[in-house]
């Protein structure tokens, strides 16, 4: 038995402007965006018209904290808006999704979101959410949790209802042409990373499978076209796979790799795509034994390659150009023991295939240690 669902309505454009004002209901708008210049380097369309004069929230970091979700919820809440806009990365849609859920449950302290989401009232779903990604990688447009960080506490959040998803993703390719080259990196890491987790996932099916498959075929033959200048289709590419990965695990969810990823975000500040990617080879050592059809369906796929050589590949590309281990972040062998202690996450780590033990996560992060060797 098995079952797929995905409550998210997707739109594929190569003119944002042109598709925004067909999709947002009337109404006071509020736009969540990855910088305050954003407005001006937007298309002078949406900047005089679905845009004009709207409130623009644009503090958000990376990994955010509750104190700066905090700060966007008490920034949205007198504007009580009808509709939300959120255009960036995984940072900015997870703290939209929080905030619409929080006006949604007219609940104004994130704290208490935490404990547990209050029922629905005559309020309902809150405001619209279209979600734009400008990233290929993270998939938060398509999920139904979001992650926030105590960092004081060296804890991370995850708030995981089905309140959460956003209404509509909206994608246009262009909004990913500027993006540096180290974010492209690590955000299509993490979409390979969706993707794998998805495959060895206890919660698979095939719906997920297949989205799985042709998000690893994409970016196995365009990651390596991640050099200036990346041509248009190769960031279409990386941003169709990063919509499929976004489908395979908004139903599965993450696995053992995201588990260990989160000590190292925490501790090291270790981007997200780039620690959760690195366990991955010594992962699908582990797990592709017991998903043999799948192994071999996904090595055709490769047009033959070995999937371990395909993922040592892709891995050994970006560690040319940017950290790539954990010894590059700072962390050193010292460090394992705590590591593997915080490196199970409830709701992801038992996802994982096979069942891992603290001896098997040592040996993991003993593996990224040190960079893959060419
Ligand atoms: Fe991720």
């Amino acid at each position: 038995m098995w079952r797929y669902a995905n409550p998210v309505a997707i739109h594929w454009t190569d003119d944002l402007a042109a598709l925004l004002p067909t999709l947002i209901s009337p109404g006071k708008g509020l736009l969540f965006a990855y910088s305050s210049g954003f407005l001006e380097t937007m298309d002078a369309g949406l900047r005089r018209g679905l845009l004009a004069g709207i409130p623009v929230y644009s503090e958000i970091e990376t990994n955010p904290t509750l104190a700066q979700v905090q700060r966007a919820i008490d920034f949205a809440r007198p504007l009580a808006p009808d509709w939300i806009l959120a255009i960036g990365g995984g940072s900015v849609l997870d703290t939209a999704k929080i905030v619409r859920l929080a006006l949604a449950r007219d609940c104004p302290r994130i704290d208490d979101l935490l404990d547990a989401i209050p029922p629905r009232t005559a309020g309902g779903r809150g405001p619209q959410l279209v979600a734009v990604p400008t990233t290929h990688g993270t998939g938060a447009e398509l999920t139904m949790w979001t992650t926030v960080w105590d960092k004081e506490k060296g804890r991370k959040h995850s708030l995981s209802h089905p309140g959460i998803y956003p209404d509509i993703a909206a994608y246009c390719p262009q909004l990913t042409h500027g993006l540096p080259l180290p974010i492209s990196f690590a955000t299509t890491l993490d979409a390979l990373a969706h993707a794998m987790e998805a495959l060895w996932n206890r919660n698979e099916n095939p719906v997920s499978d297949e989205m799985a498959f042709a998000a690893v075929k994409l970016i196995s033959d365009n990651l390596e076209g991640l050099a200036n200048p990346v041509s248009a289709e190769v960031r279409a590419n990386l941003l169709r796979a990063s919509l499929f990965a976004g489908l395979a695990f908004a139903n599965t969810k993450t696995a053992a790799a995201h588990s260990i990823s989160y000590p190292l975000t925490l501790r090291w500040g270790i981007p997200h795509g780039i620690a959760c990617s690195m366990p991955l080879l010594p992962l699908w050592r582990i797990n592709a034994p017991h998903i043999p059809a799948k192994a071999e369906r996904l090595r055709l796929l490769l047009g033959g390659e070995d999937v371990a050589a395909a993922l040592a590949r892709l891995q050994r590309f970006v560690a040319d150009r940017m950290p790539y281990s954990l010894r590059a972040y700072g962390a050193g062998p010292a460090d394992l023991d705590a590591l593997v202690r915080e490196s199970f996450t409830k709701g992801r780590m038992d996802n994982n295939r096979v069942a891992l033990d603290p001896a098997d996560v040592r040996a993991i992060l003993e593996a990224i240690l040190d960079p893959p060797r060419g």
